[in-house]
């Protein structure tokens, strides 16, 4: 197989690892490959034993070769946390040339102003920068200014930072394996480019991937991503408080929760039981369900709060006719999106998985999957002027691959 042709989706999940493998032909992506491990050594989607980290990549990226029958030297490797930042700004440059038509190298120039106009935060490091619009002379929403003539050259970007320390340690992982980083790429980015329509992402929505140690946010509009923020609260503080409040060991918290677990009960299951293992013993006890949903319940309200109120203090919460969309693994929780829409102004709805991807399907279909098949998508989407040119790219070099990425959807229109 031509290693040109393959691209690898590396998802470092707080509590699982995927790595998957996908054949590209003409823009198709067949999955060839999978590998998963579980996940030890992250907190809240951050490395904080690279030792164990880079013990469970192993594990999942070794697994994916071995079904692929490839060698795995380079990834896209999603990253996430609360340490994830973005910054929206704006550059200028003024086109001095006779016949003043716009080239590439103004677009990377006016790029190169808007990142350098604005305070990086300290500690912390660029890991996309992405334009939003270009405003030629005074005409405003433009999308691809090449070949446009003006004197003035406007971009509004966003621009997404990440905690330098959290950035340096998911490298080392991935440089003791001698695994490339082709890219960095933010989690619910990832994930959007498998569970969002561009309908969705061009009139407003908000993507929120539920995992298991984070909910990564980010809201599209106009076709691109204009927020994002992780919250460090998820599907795993929902199992500890399963294990507190029926008083049974975490593994079996968190199997009741897989199996039983349900924010919204039917009439007829008001009185149904459950049988559930105690702490400290082989006794099992019946408990009602409803005891169960009572416990998770609160955790969900939580998430949705918290998420509505980093929208409404960001101003974006008028601004998502296309609503909610859920992925991640807690997304698989019973009645989440029927809870969300009961209690909740907005449109919620759950992910799937998009129909153009091969090979596979029946296993990546679950939203668990939905960051892993981003990735892959996303490296096919977003590089394609990459892909033409020049192979491999650094991490230095994200801001000028994601201006050349952006631009090269545009050329395709
Ligand atoms: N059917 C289900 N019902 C409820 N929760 C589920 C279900 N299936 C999986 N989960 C939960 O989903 C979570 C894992 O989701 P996911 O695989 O998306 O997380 P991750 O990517 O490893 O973590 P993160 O993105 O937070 O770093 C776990 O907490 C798990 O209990
Ligand atoms: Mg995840």
């Amino acid at each position: 197989m031509e290693s040109e042709d393959l691209t690898v989706g590396l998802d470092i999940g707080t509590t699982k690892i995927v790595a998957l493998v996908g054949n590209v032909t003409d823009g198709s992506i067949e999955i060839v490959g999978i590998g998963q491990a579980p996940s030890k050594g992250l907190e809240k989607g951050v490395v904080v034993d690279i030792g164990q980290t880079t013990n469970s990549i192993r594990k999942a990226v070794r697994q994916a070769e071995k079904m692929a029958d490839v060698n795995i030297n380079s990834v896209y490797a999603g990253i996430t946390g609360k340490h994830i930042n973005y910054l929206n700004n704006t550059g200028t440059v003024s086109i001095n040339r006779s016949d003043s038509v716009i080239r590439k190298d103004d677009v990377s120039r006016v790029i190169e102003t808007a990142k350098a106009m604005q305070q990086i935060p300290p500690q912390s490091e660029m890991i996309h920068i992405i334009p939003r619009q270009f405003v030629v002379d005074n005409q405003e929403g433009i999308s691809d200014p090449i070949g446009m003539t003006g004197t003035r050259l406007e971009a509004d970007v966003h621009i997404v930072t990440g905690a330098s320390t959290a950035v340096h340690n998911l490298t080392r992982c991935l440089d003791s394996l001698n695994i490339e980083i082709e890219q960095l790429v933010l989690e619910p980015l990832a994930s959007s480019h498998a569970v969002l329509s561009s309908a969705e992402k061009e009139l407003g929505v908000l993507l929120m991937d539920i995992g298991g140690g984070t909910t990564d946010l980010a809201v599209f509009k106009k076709g691109d991503i204009w927020f994002s923020k992780v919250l460090p609260v998820a599907g795993e503080h929902m199992t500890n408080d399963i294990t507190v409040g029926l008083q049974t060991p975490l593994k079996v918290a968190e199997e009741v929760k897989v199996e039983h677990g349900t924010v919204f009960l039917d009439e007829d299951e008001e009185d149904k039981k459950i049988e559930v293992a105690t702490v400290g013993g082989d006794k099992k006890k019946r408990i009602p369900i409803k005891n169960l949903a009572k416990v998770i319940e609160p955790r969900v309200e939580e998430i949705f709060n918290l998420t509505f109120q980093e929208l409404e203090d960001a101003g974006y919460r008028d601004l998502i006719p296309s609503g909610v969309v859920l992925s991640g693994g807690t997304s698989l929780l019973k009645g989440i999106v029927e809870y969300g829409n009961r209690h909740f102004d907005i449109p919620i709805r759950r992910g799937s998985t998009p129909e153009d991807i091969h090979g596979l399907r029946d296993v990546v279909e679950s939203p668990i999957y939905a960051t892993s098949v981003g990735l892959l998508k996303y490296s096919v989407e977003s590089n394609d002027y990459l892909r033409n040119g020049r192979k491999t790219i650094n991490r230095g070099e994200t801001a000028i691959s994601d201006i050349f990425s952006w631009l090269a959807k545009f050329f395709r229109k």
